[in-house]
């Protein structure tokens, strides 16, 4: 009898705990409770392909961002990186090549699979894109209003808590046209996480911000990414953003993947064409001469 009731228990349990993975409010469970998803490699592209007619502008691309961490994407202009983000959120169809979320294919998902996914998804596009007739309140509540059946009283809590965690508590009923650029792509940011998103995708975030105001949003991303455990991915030209938040980093070169590694790696790379790109000026250079004869000195062993 005793051993029947064990059996029971044991299953009971087992099939509790797996349901609770695979429910849709997983992410925040496994969040709540600090734990790690079984395969925590979550977002992966294999040997993406893109050409728009004869033109090849995304060329056998593969990468693995790293979960809970601000990765990269860098390149000169035309590079591939806008169009690179576009197939990893299902904006625009791959040639040929995966999308990997957790192991699943978003190239092969079905209508569904695909709104399931997009909902976990944050988007910061380039240049904000918020809705110009509609306030600050209105544009962060989009979201909550195509996607969820949440009460008013219920969205205007969510939108309260993002505002405020954007530095931004009084600029409900203001317009866009109202609001500096650095405030604009803050509300961007308050709209890309009042859904709790597990990835955060961001095209560009600094463009047409000064050095400063580019410092306080690349620090409040990175902050998000750490406090919600967020895969975020930034598209960038940003130097700052580079060495001060480049978990790991994507360098497109003509459509190619021409280097990956971390921003720790970028000082001793030998790379020419990444070299040529972070390092363009001459004071640049001579700080990455500067930074390797340090950090040579105090680690005698690196080369
Ligand atoms: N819809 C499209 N039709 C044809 N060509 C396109 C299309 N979208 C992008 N391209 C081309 O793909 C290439 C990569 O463009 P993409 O916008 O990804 O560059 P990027 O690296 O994001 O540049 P930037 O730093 O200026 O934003 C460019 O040569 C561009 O002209
Ligand atoms: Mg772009």
């Amino acid at each position: 009898m005793i051993v029947i009731f064990c059996e029971w228990f044991v299953k009971i349990g087992g099939l509790f705990c797996h349901s609770l993975l695979f429910m849709p409010y997983r992410n925040l469970f496994l969040q709540r409770f600090n734990w790690q998803l079984p395969n925590n490699v979550m977002i992966e592209i294999r040997n993406i392909r893109k050409s728009f007619g004869e033109k090849v502008v995304i060329n056998d691309v593969s990468a693995t961002m790293k979960p809970g961490n601000t990765n990269l994407i860098i390149g000169t202009s035309g590079s591939g990186k806008t169009v690179l983000m576009k197939i990893m959120i299902g904006l625009m169809p791959v040639s040929s090549g995966e999308v990997l979320y957790e192991g699943k294919d978003l190239t092969k998902m079905n209508e569904t699979e695909l709104k399931h996914l997009r909902k976990q998804i944050g988007m910061l596009f380039q240049g904000s894109a918020l809705f110009d007739s509609k306030t600050v309140e209105a544009n962060v509540m989009f979201p909550l209003d195509m996607f969820t059946r949440m009460t008013h009283t219920e969205k205007l809590k969510r939108v309260n808590e993002v505002l405020d965690r954007v530095n931004l508590k009084d600029a409900n009923h203001k317009f866009p046209a109202e609001i500096s650029g650095g405030m604009k792509k803050r509300v961007a940011l308050a709209r890309a996480i009042v859904q709790n998103p597990k990835y955060l995708f961001c095209d560009e975030p600094n463009s047409g911000l000064d050095p400063q105001t580019s410092l306080v949003i690349d620090k409040l991303i990175q902050e998000l990414t750490k406090e919600y455990k967020i895969t975020t991915v930034i598209n960038t030209h940003d130097m700052n953003t580079v060495m001060e938040s480049g978990d790991y980093i994507l360098y497109m070169y003509k459509g190619n993947k021409q280097w990956e590694g971390s921003n720790k790696d970028i000082i001793f790379s030998k790379d020419e064409k990444l070299n040529s790109f972070i390092f363009a000026s001459e004071f640049l250079t001579k700080a990455k001469e500067m930074s390797m004869i340090e950090a040579r000195s105090a680690k005698p062993n690196a080369k």
